[in-house]
């Protein structure tokens, strides 16, 4: 164990457990540890890194703001957060913004905001329909809308107003609306709980229920957002419209961030019903725009649909190869790989030793979310590593 893994194990919660490497330096899709080693990341700081590490457009962005304006109240006007505003908007289904600085905190906005169009339009609707196998966050009403068991036990009594229902069937949710629910909350692919894609017209029938109910679509877009599946927003292949979506991870490609978008008719909170001390603040947003403004000009999430169709074609050989791999599924570069045993740690580790990073899903399945701009070689370079590491779980 390295000096500094020492410390961690002294000063640190354990709150995880990790993989033994200390990284310290990051350019594009490499990174590199203490020691000088080299990896491919296609683990992207958990779907975050969506220009790859310290890219000249975002270290720019970030720079000339930091010699600007780092952070003022929301007392006041700042430029870079109505910037950023305006490109998400025009370049969405939604209307208006709100932004705070996490995943979780943009959740529990978005059911914030669900409710208080609840209060004010459905009769004091409040409880939010949410699925299992998801994953929302780890705040507590977050906790309680994540629909996996493993996250919920060590917390209850959870906060009312969550239903977890089963993932991809309508009719579970409708059994579940009753005249107090103001709200269905979904990924439109679950990212943490399994990269699980629904079936193509699950979400346009929830959306049609919600539309007969009057009730609102939230779509957590917080690991499928900014042209990770393909699309810049995963809604746009289902052919539908959330009232509220959740955007973090890769929004800032690196900086911490997130933000609520609503249509104009959900956009209801007033002065005082919200708000975030460092949400919005011009580093952050600064961030984001440089990294939107390069998703958006360099067509990321049409590259990220065919090298995303390359790397799931490659994995695709492998499991030809290897029997123990049972399942590759995903969208874009949101990729997962599946055992029929608990191989997922072994498999990490055979991955890190060759010079690759990869995630652990669960016991039984490794995850991929490399940067959104990397090329059809980067890919060829971890199908290699990784049919090499398996080569060595198999022997
Ligand atoms: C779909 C989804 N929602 C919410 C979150 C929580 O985001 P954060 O960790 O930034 O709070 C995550 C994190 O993995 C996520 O994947």
């Amino acid at each position: 164990m390295s000096y500094w893994q020492e410390l961690e194990q002294k000063y640190f919660m354990r709150t995880v457990e990790r993989v033994p490497v200390t990284l310290v330096r990051g350019e594009g899709t490499w990174v590199w540890d203490e020691d000088g080693r080299k990896y491919l990341d296609f683990v992207g700081g958990w779907a975050v890194n969506t220009l790859g590490h310290c890219h000249p457009a975002m270290v720019n962005a970030v720079v000339e703001q930091a010699h600007t304006l780092i952070q003022a109240s929301n007392q006041f006007y700042t430029v870079p957060q109505v910037r950023l505003a305006e490109l998400l908007v025009q370049n969405s289904c939604l209307d208006k913004v709100f932004f705070c600085n996490s995943g979780a905190e943009a959740n529990e906005g978005a059911v914030k905001l669900a409710q208080r169009y609840g209060k004010r339009h459905l009769n004091g609707a409040y409880e939010v329909i949410t699925t299992m196998g998801s994953f929302h966050g780890r705040t507590l009403a977050m906790v309680a809308a994540t629909g996996q068991p493993k996250f919920q036990q060590p917390y209850v009594p959870l906060p009312a107003g969550f239903i977890n229902v089963e993932y991809n069937n309508i009719e579970a949710i409708k059994v579940a609306t009753t005249k107090q629910t103001c709200a269905v909350m979904l990924e439109p692919v679950q990212g943490e709980g399994g990269v699980n894609i629904p079936d193509n017209n699950y979400l346009t029938q929830v959306r049609a229920w919600c539309d007969q109910e009057g009730i609102l679509l939230i779509l957590d877009e917080i690991q499928t957002g900014l042209g990770r599946t393909g699309t810049l927003f995963a809604y746009e292949q289902y052919d539908i419209e959330p009232d509220i979506m959740t955007l973090a991870k890769g929004l800032a490609s690196g900086i911490p961030i997130g933000a609520i978008l609503a249509k104009e008719r959900a956009s209801v909170f007033t002065p005082g019903e919200h708000g975030s001390t460092f949400g919005g603040n011009p580093l952050a947003c600064a961030a984001g725009y440089a990294t939107l403004k390069y998703v958006l000009d360099n067509d990321i999430a049409g590259k990220v649909k065919s090298v995303g169709q390359y790397l799931i074609t490659g994995l695709e050989s492998l499991r030809q190869k290897f029997q123990f791999i049972t399942d590759v599924r995903g969208r874009g570069l949101l990729v997962a790989m599946e055992f029929s045993r608990d191989i997922a740690g072994s498999v990490v580790m055979a991955c890190l030793d060759r010079g690759l990073l990869v995630n652990k899903l669960s016991p039984n399945a490794i995850r991929f979310m490399p940067p959104l701009i990397i090329g059809n070689d980067e890919v060829d370079e971890a199908l290699d590593i990784l049919g090499r590491a398996l080569s060595s779980i198999t022997a």
